[in-house]
């Protein structure tokens, strides 16, 4: 089953945005939200008389959370996919981290996506409808980073989606894509300068890789073609570090 109504977290730039675009070119509704509010507005702008609704959310907090699901839920109870992209890297060693900034990172990346996907499949499971999730990890959840706090996180999101996959079968699919390093993004430019050439040196297709390229992948797994998957994890990566 492909979907037709879709929420995708951090839609405001980046990868998120890039596939507000493509699931609305392909006659979706889209649901995103995103922090940051100017974001929202030019998105809002770009795609006006679309199927598109913008939400001021912050995945890291469980009331914004719940509070945006009764929202899509109410207005929108037939939602049947949802995409955990938003992110935050902050691409710095472990030891300048403080508890605070710990639990940010963890609240943005993986204790949004768990309330929700929660959310989510309790309002689809219980009815037994089909339906779809794809989180955002990165190959430093495979194979580690320079930021180790992010490194945790993304491995967190591989083993949630493992784990929802199990939990939410047979109804909800659950998928997880691994970027590798995705130029013109906010986080690209955040990553050191000596690990961008090394992800560069690491890959062996030519070419960057845009957000558009990673919204492909996600816009395959909520569709029918990718119909036998689930736990899965698929590269969007040009083969950097092999594994
Ligand atoms: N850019 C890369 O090189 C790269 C590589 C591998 C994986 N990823 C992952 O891909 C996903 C998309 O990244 P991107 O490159 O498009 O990043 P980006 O920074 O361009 O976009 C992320 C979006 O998430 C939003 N966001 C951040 N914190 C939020 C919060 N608490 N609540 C709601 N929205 C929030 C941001 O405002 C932004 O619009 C992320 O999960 C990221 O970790 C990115």
């Amino acid at each position: 089953m492909t979907v037709s109504t879709v929420i995708v977290t951090g839609g405001a730039s980046g990868v998120g945005r890039a596939l507000v675009k493509r699931l609305l070119d392909d006659g979706m509704t889209v649901i995103t939200c995103d922090i940051d509010e100017s974001g929202l507005k030019s998105l809002a702008e770009e795609h006006h008389g679309r199927p598109l609704e913008t939400h001021v959310c912050d995945v890291a907090s469980h009331d914004d959370c719940d509070a945006f699901m009764d929202r899509v839920i109410a207005a929108h109870p037939e939602v049947d996919g949802l995409v955990n992209n938003a992110g935050l890297y902050l691409g710095q060693p472990v030891w300048e981290y403080d508890d605070q900034t710990i639990d940010r990172v963890i609240g943005v990346n993986v204790k949004g996506p768990v309330w929700l996907s929660r959310r989510f499949a309790g309002h689809l499971l219980p009815a037994e409808r089909r339906g779809a999730i794809v989180n955002l990890a990165s190959v430093a959840g495979e194979v580690g980073s320079s930021d180790a706090l992010y490194g945790t996180v993304k491995a967190g999101v591989i083993g949630l989606t493992k784990s929802n996959a199990m939990n939410f079968a047979p109804y909800i699919r659950v998928n997880v894509v691994s970027p590798g390093l995705i130029v013109n993004t906010a986080i690209a430019d955040r990553i050191p300068g000596y690990r961008y050439a090394e992800y560069k040196r690491q890959e062996q297709l030519d070419g960057d890789i845009l957000p558009e390229y990673v919204a492909d992948v996600c816009a395959y797994l909520l569709s029918d073609a990718s119909r036998t998957l689930t736990g899965a994890l698929l590269r969007a990566d040009n083969g950097c570090y092999p594994r």
